[in-house]
């Protein structure tokens, strides 16, 4: 059923890209003692739900410290039949089960986390703070690509760059088309930031189930016509973006993996939050927060502001929830016909 074929599509673009991460994550999956849960989770759950738990909103709810607020009988039946817009998952089952739930109980991981911090040399914890400040908002907070940089785990320019200098070379002048601004870091600094990358480089190459390793090539099994097709007709995308308009040029702007992540759900896109409280002011904001229990905003001075959700009556507004919406309804060959179609959108 549909479902089903969901997930395991979503299992696909997640899963094994090239044999090397498949040998590496077997290695992984045989050496006793590696978190299984972990495992389960970057598998079947990131995909979705980040790759830390943290929610991609307003489509996915966070998962950091939901054992807090849902029983593991309610959690074991919401992997098994999904809920609402989220498929199922009934192949995780037994051990990999209580796995996947014992990790779910674990605390989420924050920038001073003390387990991970510790493990990384003073250089790569400074970078890390840098890049989280000056580069994460277009290169993701792993440098693993975002919403207008390129991943750097990936590029052939960084993984080519033995000494640092052309990493520093980039930094230091900023890149005109596509932009990037040019910062004015000591040597220091950018010795700092090219260790945060490499060892974000040799964690996307250990963390199992992360996005390597998924080739053009790879996504370029579809269909360009029947893509289109779909585009215009089924899929209803034309209702909202046109191929010479606002698509012109995305698969420019993104390759591989992450064009088709951009296209399964666009991260960051805005979504707005009208807030009524139980004293009749009304708030309104960019969408921070969302789960169950809680909503949050941020208004238009910056200021977070949250409530629970029986306490106040409010209406989100998130045109970007139309994927959401047509993840149930995709089947494999819809998702690579499509991917073949954005492709030619140079
Ligand atoms: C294809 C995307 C997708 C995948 C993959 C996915 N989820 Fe979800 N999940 C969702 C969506 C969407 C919701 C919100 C459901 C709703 O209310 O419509 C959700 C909700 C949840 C909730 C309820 C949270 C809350 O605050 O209400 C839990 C728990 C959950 N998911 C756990 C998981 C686990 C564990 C996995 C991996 C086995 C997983 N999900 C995989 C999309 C996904
Ligand atoms: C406003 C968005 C933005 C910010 C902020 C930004 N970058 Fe970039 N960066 C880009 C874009 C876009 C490219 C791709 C340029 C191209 O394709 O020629 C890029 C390219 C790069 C490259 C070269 C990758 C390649 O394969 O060509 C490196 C290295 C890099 N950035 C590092 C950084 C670092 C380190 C920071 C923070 C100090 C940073 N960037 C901040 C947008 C940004
Ligand atoms: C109800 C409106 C709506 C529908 C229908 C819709 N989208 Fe979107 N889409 C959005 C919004 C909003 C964004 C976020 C744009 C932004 O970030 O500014 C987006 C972003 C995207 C992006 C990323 C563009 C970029 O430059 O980052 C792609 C690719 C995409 N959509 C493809 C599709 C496809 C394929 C379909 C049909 C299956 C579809 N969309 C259906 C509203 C919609």
């Amino acid at each position: 059923m549909e479902r089903n074929r969901l997930a395991s599509w979503v299992a696909v673009i997640v899963g094994c890209g090239i044999a090397l991460s498949c040998l590496a994550r077997a290695a992984l999956a045989a050496q006793p003692g590696t978190n299984a849960g972990a495992q389960s989770y970057a598998r079947n759950c990131a995909v979705c739900h980040g790759d830390e738990r943290e929610g991609i909103l307003p489509g996915f709810p966070p998962l950091v410290g939901i054992k807090r607020q849902t029983s593991e009988d309610k959690l074991t039946s919401i992997i098994r039949a999904g809920k609402g817009r989220m498929p199922g998952f009934p192949q995780v089952q037994g051990e990999e089960l209580t796995a996947l739930l014992q990790y779910l109980g674990t605390a989420g991981p924050t920038v001073t986390s003390a387990g991970k911090k510790a493990e990384v040399s003073e250089q790569v914890a400074a970078g890390d703070v840098l890049f989280h400040q000056n580069c994460a908002f277009c290169h993701g907070r792993d440098a693993m690509g975002g919403e207008t940089g390129p991943d750097l785990t990936q590029s052939k320019v960084v993984l080519g760059d033995k000494t640092g200098e052309k990493i520093a070379q980039v930094v230091r002048e900023g890149k005109v088309e596509p932009k990037m601004p040019r910062f004015n870091f000591s040597t220091e600094e950018i010795a700092s930031l090219v260790a945060f990358i490499r060892w974000r480089i040799k964690m996307a190459a250990e963390h199992p189930g992360g996005r390597r390793g998924v080739s053009v090539a790879d996504l370029q099994t579809g269909n360009t016509e029947k893509g289109n097709a779909y585009f215009n007709g089924e899929g209803g995308c034309s209702k909202c973006h046109s191929a010479t308009g606002d698509l012109a040029g995305v698969a420019s702007r993104f390759q591989g993996l992450q064009l088709e992540e951009r296209m399964l759900y666009p991260r960051g896109a805005r979504a707005t939050v009208a807030v009524a409280l139980p004293s009749g002011e009304k708030v309104a904001g960019t969408l921070a927060y969302q789960d169950e229990f809680t909503i949050g905003l941020r208004d238009s001075q910056g200021t977070y502001r949250s409530w629970r959700v029986d306490r106040v009556t409010f209406a989100v507004d998130a045109p970007a929830e139309a994927h959401v919406e047509q993840f149930p309804k995709y089947t494999d060959d819809d998702v690579h016909n499509l991917m073949a179609y954005l492709q030619t959108l140079k």
